[in-house]
């Protein structure tokens, strides 16, 4: 279905989020028959050049990171709805023709892809040049703040022009197809939501390991480290879906607000239940120290963590979760872990084992269960465990390059005006608010965090964190 006709304008057109994700996305977007032929979408940024080198340059983007549906007409089609303006986030050079080129009564978004130190500035202007009214919306990036004072400080900023239901916070993990599918496999079965507490659930482990170094990103990353690029955020999130009680409805406020809650619930974290890991030089690369070229960088590519959730459903069940660069696959999943049955009618020896789901988000997404039951044969009573393996590419007859990549989904959801799948300003202020002291007692007193091989599972101490108290960690693979 088309959404309606709108003005998108992109901030920071030239830069490499619009050339990697943006312009690309709403190409495929385009291709799919969901953005007519009227929709305008206005590049914006300092570089000096004309609707045809932004035209130009757009479509070397579309080539390069949407190859599969290029098609030499709709590329052409598509290239019609940009044109440019030449802007100066900080003067006042374009605001008048930026204005000028929005269309009244139409639809429009302003997409601020640039650094977080403009957002005021451009929020600012956008309102003083009277190009935003009440029914504009703004969609801006994570990093949202470094810490609990700078998050605040920027909500307070853009509730000075902007209220709340027009700020779309991105969150790219949302917008993943099956990172949605946990609402969907949660709330629209029978089956598990009965067993989905701490009476039921031993515990839950969350992994979102990736091949990939800093490399190119050292800086930034140096600044960062893995809590803030990942478990403030994407982790959280995930975290949230899983974890939260069900909705009333999937609607905007009714989903955040249950996603608010179980971030407020979570218990401090205490100082023993937190590894923090870099990554050494393996073959493939250099080690974290020369990727950030800081030898004496304390800043974590790792972090494995033991969370509690104080509330009625999950007080008894703790939830790992661990993240990191340059590890042995790229794999993002979540491991539910039942408790063993109460009782065994079997032989000692054929004491049935937990069952565990494991939800695939990437790659591969699928779901597995697995199940106890007999071994075939004459021998007796023998239990295996197998699994009951779902892939959803197959289940669907689906290619995974049929899917809409997360920001597809996320920029379509701005002009439907849906904010179900965007972090609220009080529920980012609530991660921050978990995440500062452990940021902060640790930047008072950092120590070095524990090396780990490339391609590894991440440091040895990081296992230890499940084999103290007799769990383990289900093995890191593609
Ligand atoms: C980003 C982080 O938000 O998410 C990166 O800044 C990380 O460090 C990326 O690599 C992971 O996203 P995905 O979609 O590749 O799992």
């Amino acid at each position: 279905i088309p959404v309606e006709d709108f003005d998108l304008v992109i901030f920071g057109a030239t830069g490499d989020l619009a050339r990697r994700k943006i312009l690309p996305g709403l190409y495929r977007r385009f291709v799919a028959g969901q953005i007519q032929d009227s929709a305008r979408i206005i590049g914006a940024a300092r570089t000096d050049q004309n609707d045809a080198a932004f035209r130009e340059e757009a479509s070397a983007a579309i080539r390069e990171f949407a190859p599969s549906a290029v098609d030499e007409a709709a590329l052409a089609s598509f290239l019609k709805l940009l044109s440019y303006v030449t802007i100066d986030a900080r003067g006042t050079a374009g605001w008048d023709r930026l204005k000028s080129e929005m269309r009244p009564g139409v639809t429009a978004a302003f997409y601020f892809s640039v650094a977080p130190a403009l957002f005021g500035d451009i929020a600012e202007r956008l309102a003083s040049n009277g190009i935003t009214h009440d029914d504009s919306r703004i969609v801006v990036e994570k990093p949202f703040g470094r810490d609990l004072a700078s998050a605040k400080a920027l909500n307070k900023m853009l509730a000075r022009y902007f209220h709340e239901g027009q700020i779309y916070r991105i969150d790219h993990y949302l917008g993943k197809e099956t990172v949605q599918n946990l609402m969907a496999v949660r709330f629209a079965n029978i089956l598990f939501e009965p067993l989905w507490n701490a009476q039921y659930v031993d515990h839950v482990q969350i992994t979102v390991a990736e091949t990939v170094g800093v490399g190119g990103r050292g800086e930034y990353y140096d600044h960062s480290g893995a809590i803030r690029d990942m478990v403030q955020n994407h982790m959280m999130q995930l975290l949230c879906l899983i974890a939260m009680e069900p909705p009333y409805h999937f609607d905007p406020d009714a989903v955040r607000d249950e996603k608010l809650k179980v971030i407020r619930a979570l218990d401090p974290l205490k100082p023993g239940d937190i590894v923090r890991g870099q990554y050494l030089a393996g073959p493939d690369g250099p080690g974290y120290l020369d990727d950030v070229e800081n030898a004496e960088s304390r800043t974590e590519s790792f972090v494995a963590l033991k969370l509690t959730i104080a509330n009625w459903r999950w007080t008894g069940t703790p939830f790992y979760l661990r993240t990191g660069k340059r590890l042995r696959a790229r794999t993002s999943e979540i491991v539910v872990t039942f408790k063993e049955p109460p009782h065994s009618i079997f032989d000692e020896a054929e004491a049935p084992k937990a069952n565990q789901l494991v939800i695939k988000l990437q790659p591969n997404e699928g779901m597995h269960l697995t199940v106890m039951i007999k071994e075939p044969g004459p021998g007796g009573m023998r239990l295996v465990q197998v699994p009951l393996d779902m892939s959803f590419a197959d289940a669907l007859g689906q290619e995974g390059s049929d899917m809409p990549d997360a920001y597809e989904r996320l920029i379509m959801d701005v002009i439907r005006g849906n904010q179900t799948l965007f972090m609220r300003g009080d529920e980012v202020e609530a991660a921050w608010a978990w995440t500062d002291p452990i940021i902060s007692d640790w930047e008072a007193a950092p120590t070095r965090p524990e090396p780990y091989d490339a391609g590894s599972s991440g440091p040895e101490e990081a296992l230890r964190l499940l084999h103290r108290d007799d769990r383990r960690w289900r093995e890191i693979r593609a």
